[in-house]
This record gives C-alpha cells, structure tokens and sequence, in this order.
C-alpha cells in the first residue's frame, strides 16, 4: 500500500483536538487491551485524566501523526516518592504508559521511537530510571528495547 503522508511525532499539546486524539486512542487500546469487559466507565475517566495530562508539567504525550492523522502514542510521567527508588538518591522516576500504535501502522518501528522520545524527556528532566507494566501481549516489544522484568506486580480486587 502506498502512502505519501508524512510520518511525524510531536508532543501533544493543550487543545481540544489533541485531547480529542488521545482519548480515541486510549480507547481503541482499552478495548484491545480488555475487549471482554465493560470498559464504559474507564473511558469516561480519560476525558478528565488526559485534559488535566495535558496542562501538566510532569506529564508529556508524545503523538505519532500521518500527515494530519494521529496514528499513536507514548505517555510518560515523572513519578516521585515511587516504591522502588525512594530510597536511593534520585528518588523520582520515569513511568511510561499508555503506549500505542493504530494496528495498521505496527511492525514500522513507530512505538520503539515513540518510546525513544519518552525516554529522551525523562533524560531531559534529569531522570536515570524508567519503569512501566507491560501488557503480557507487549512484553517482547519492551524486551526488545531493553526493558527487562524487575519485579512482578500482584494485584487483587
Ligand atoms: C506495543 C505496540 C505499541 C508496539 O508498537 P509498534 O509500532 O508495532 O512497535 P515497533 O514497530 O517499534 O515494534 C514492534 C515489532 O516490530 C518490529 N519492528 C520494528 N521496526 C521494524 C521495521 N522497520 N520493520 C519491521 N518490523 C519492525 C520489532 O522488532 C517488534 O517486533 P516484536 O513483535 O518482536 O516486538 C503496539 O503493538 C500496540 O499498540 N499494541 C497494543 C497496545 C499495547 O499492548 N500497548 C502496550 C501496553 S503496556
């Protein structure tokens, strides 16, 4: 298939049409994610979540676009007081969440660099850790740029 639109990656800014991108998206991934439960509520919650992402300063989306056409994205935020590296020197750290390329768009490379740019902020904000929680369907992409399992999460409702 050919397609001369413009590959590009930008921080998502605080406007209306960058919020509205970033929700579609997060919704497609929840769906994807979980497409046997109710995601209804949850995503209600990312209009609120991603406007007030959006004006924050420890908080950066990074869009993926196809000429005009939002086609992915990263989120990372600066976490601090975390569990794992409160008691070493630099106690904040990176998480990155929300990680997503539009199916047809996978296998490009787009979510390795789209992760490249949440790591090259965290670096600029003086950060030396990144973690995240991979979705057991992702763990070989993230092994693949280097993330390795650290410790594993339990979780109970
Ligand atoms: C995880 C996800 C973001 C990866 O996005 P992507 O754009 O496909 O990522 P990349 O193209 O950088 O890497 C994916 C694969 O393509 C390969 N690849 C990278 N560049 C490539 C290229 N130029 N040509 C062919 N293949 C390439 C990688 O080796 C990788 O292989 P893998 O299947 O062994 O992991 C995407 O699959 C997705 O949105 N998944 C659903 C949501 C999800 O699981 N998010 C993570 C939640 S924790």
């Amino acid at each position: 298939m050919s397609d001369n639109r413009e590959l590009s990656y930008r921080p998502a800014v605080d406007n209306a049409k960058d919020h509205r991108a970033v929700v579609d998206m997060l919704c497609e991934l929840v769906d994807e994610l979980s497409p046997d439960e109710d995601n209804a509520d949850v995503k209600k919650l990312f209009e609120t979540d991603i406007r007030t992402a959006l004006k924050s300063t420890t908080i950066h989306i990074v869009l993926a676009l196809l000429g005009e056409e939002p086609i992915g994205l990263s989120r990372g935020d600066i976490l601090t007081q975390d569990p794992i590296f409160r008691l070493r020197e630099d106690n904040r750290c990176g998480y990155v969440d929300q990680m997503f390329v539009r199916k047809a768009y996978r296998d490009r490379g787009i979510g390795g660099y789209l992760m490249r740019l949440c790591e090259d902020w965290f670096r600029e904000q003086g950060l030396k850790h990144c973690i995240l929680h991979a979705a057991p369907k992702a763990v070989r992409f993230y092994a693949r740029i280097g993330y390795q399992p650290n410790r594993e999460m339990f979780k109970k409702l």
